[in-house]
């Protein structure tokens, strides 16, 4: 018995030890903590519960045989954030540089397979030199099991991918099928090829920071949304982020308690919308001020900065917000803003996170660009996503909602629940001097015709009247009341039951 025992502890030593102190020591040389350092970091103290701590490859070609850590070159499990289940893996750069070998894939599918039994988050840290070389197909075979994993887990448990090393090559679209991907600055990067490949085939010169960083990614791509300094801070934000989300699709979103009075009233925000219709101003003051605590965790803040998506809470329950930014773009609609709002209400949708939208779109960006670019297909997509979406959706519109921009955004026709707007509210076809250009062309010459007609337009349509009495908008509400109203209309909608029509799956305009 104390053989075996001794046998175990010598074992699980082999396992933590990973590739050794020289290569434990390189990675921390490179600013990147260990695997294991990682797990800590992410999970409450003490709540790791390892799995297939002993898995071996099985490799039988190159010398291999004989170079076998226990563990295989990433550490999976479960373990808890703030009491809240989760399963993890991560690979450990120091094993064969945490290549994906078939053993490696495996330890990786069991805990997403049970992530989707029990309902709880898959977190994968993902720092990995790519397919193990010396496995071969066998490596290519394990990328698709978890392919395959990640697409069945879809809508079903949340996944989060910390990108923090290299993923190159087939190995992006692991992380590219997960919910969302966060960064780390200088030590993290993803390209489908390398800048060497790069140089050869387009002649551009690149870093890999420039091709595949972080920063590349959050700004430019869209492909990530968050880029972090170091570990610590990415693994910090992963568990507040965790924080907002449910399990799975089958559970609630979490509710935290709250001081923050539900009935708050927020004087300033009678304010907020400056007299001048084409003045900006920062629509991230009012959601601020109209969420528990001020608490608000933004998702993609550094991309399509012209709509801002990201997890609050009211009364203490999750809610998903979007909602147009008037100080970039004017707020309009173009393609990465479409896209990035799309994506997002897609998420709340199939996690059952109800959906707060703050309204001031002048309308769709115009241009070649745009057009050329595809701005009907990528705009359709936040119609669709808005459309098809049964959760809860409270809208405010809190100025311009112009054209198909307001029909987009959440509006009673594509059956928001409860839509408010402020006195400030102006809901029309287009804005006055746009719309008084078309049809008093006639009249262009004589500027005070034109005024008086514009003036004319303004009065009748720029405001939320019209809409109103048509019952469009639900009421018209004061600035200051916005949290109480939606408070109480979230409240309402808490048992909500909506059903789409059956079928195998919709057909979204890719
Ligand atoms: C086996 C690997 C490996 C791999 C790295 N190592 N990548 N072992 N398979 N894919 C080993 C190295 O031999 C080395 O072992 C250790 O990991 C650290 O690697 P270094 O090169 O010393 O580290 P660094 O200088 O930091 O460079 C990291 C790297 C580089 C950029 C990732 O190792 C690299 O280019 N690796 C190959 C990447 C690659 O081509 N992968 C296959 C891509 S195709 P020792 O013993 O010296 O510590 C792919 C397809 C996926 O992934 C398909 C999905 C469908």
């Amino acid at each position: 018995m104390q053989d075996i025992i001794r046998r175990l502890e010598e074992m699980r030593a082999g396992a933590r030890a990973g590739g050794g102190e020289r290569r434990v020591q390189a990675q921390h040389a490179k600013g990147k903590l260990s695997a294991r350092e990682r797990i800590d970091i992410l999970l409450d103290e003490g709540s790791f519960e390892e799995w297939d701590m002993f898995v071996e490859h099985r490799c039988q070609d190159f010398g291999m045989p004989e170079q076998k850590v226990p563990g295989d070159g990433v550490v999976t499990g479960h373990g808890t954030v703030n009491g809240r289940p989760i399963f993890v893996f991560s690979q450990d750069f120091t094993v064969f540089g945490g290549s994906l070998s078939e053993a490696h894939a495996e330890k990786i599918c069991k805990v997403m397979d049970k992530a989707l039994q029990v309902g709880a988050p898959v977190v994968g840290l993902n720092d990995s030199g790519g397919a193990r070389i010396q496995e071969g197909v066998a490596s290519l075979a394990g990328y698709a099991d978890v392919f395959q994993r990640n697409v069945m887990a879809s809508g079903v448990v949340p996944q989060i991918s910390l990108i923090m090393g290299p993923c190159a090559g087939g190995a992006v679209y692991s992380p590219a099928m997960t919910d969302f991907i966060f960064m780390v600055k200088d030590s993290s990067y993803m390209f489908v090829t390398g800048p060497d490949v790069v140089k050869t085939v387009t002649h551009e010169t690149v870093t890999h920071e420039e091709l595949g960083g972080a920063v590349t990614h959050t700004t430019k791509s869209g492909v990530a949304d968050l880029a972090f300094e170091n570990d610590v801070e990415a693994l910090l934000e992963v568990r507040r982020f965790i924080d907002f989300l449910p399990g799975s699709n089958r559970a609630p979103p979490p509710v935290r308690e709250t001081t923050d009075p539900a009935d708050r009233e927020e004087p300033s925000l009678d304010t907020l919308v400056p007299p001048d219709p084409n003045k900006p101003y920062d629509m991230k003051e009012l959601i601020e001020k109209v969420v528990d605590e001020g608490d608000f965790f933004e998702v993609q803040p550094t991309f399509a900065k012209n709509i801002i998506v990201g997890f609050a809470r009211m009364e203490g329950r999750t809610v998903g917000i979007v909602a147009n930014q008037p100080m970039v773009l004017a707020g309009c609609l173009d393609i990465a803003s479409s896209t990035k709002a799309a994506r997002f209400v897609r998420f709340c949708d199939c996690f059952n996170i109800p959906i707060l939208t703050f309204v001031d779109v002048p309308g769709f960006m115009p241009g070649t660009a745009q057009e050329h670019g595809g701005i009907i297909k990528h705009g359709a997509k936040l119609l669709f996503a808005f459309a098809e979406a049964t959760v809860p959706k409270v809208t405010v519109i809190t100025r311009k909602a112009y054209g198909g921009a307001y029909d987009v955004m959440s509006s009673k026709h594509i059956r928001g629940d409860v839509n408010y707007a402020w006195p400030t509210a102006e809901i029309a076809v287009m804005g006055p001097k746009g719309a008084v250009e078309i049809i008093f062309r006639g009249d262009l010459g004589d500027t005070a015709k034109i005024e008086a007609r514009t003036e004319e337009y303004r009065q009748t349509f720029a405001n939320p009247f019209v809409a109103a009495s048509r019952g469009f908008i639900d009421d018209v509400i004061m600035p200051h009341g916005t949290r109480r109203r939606l408070c109480r209309s979230l409240a309402l909608l808490r048992d909500k039951r909506l059903e789409n029509p059956w079928k195998k799956h919709d057909n979204l305009p890719l």
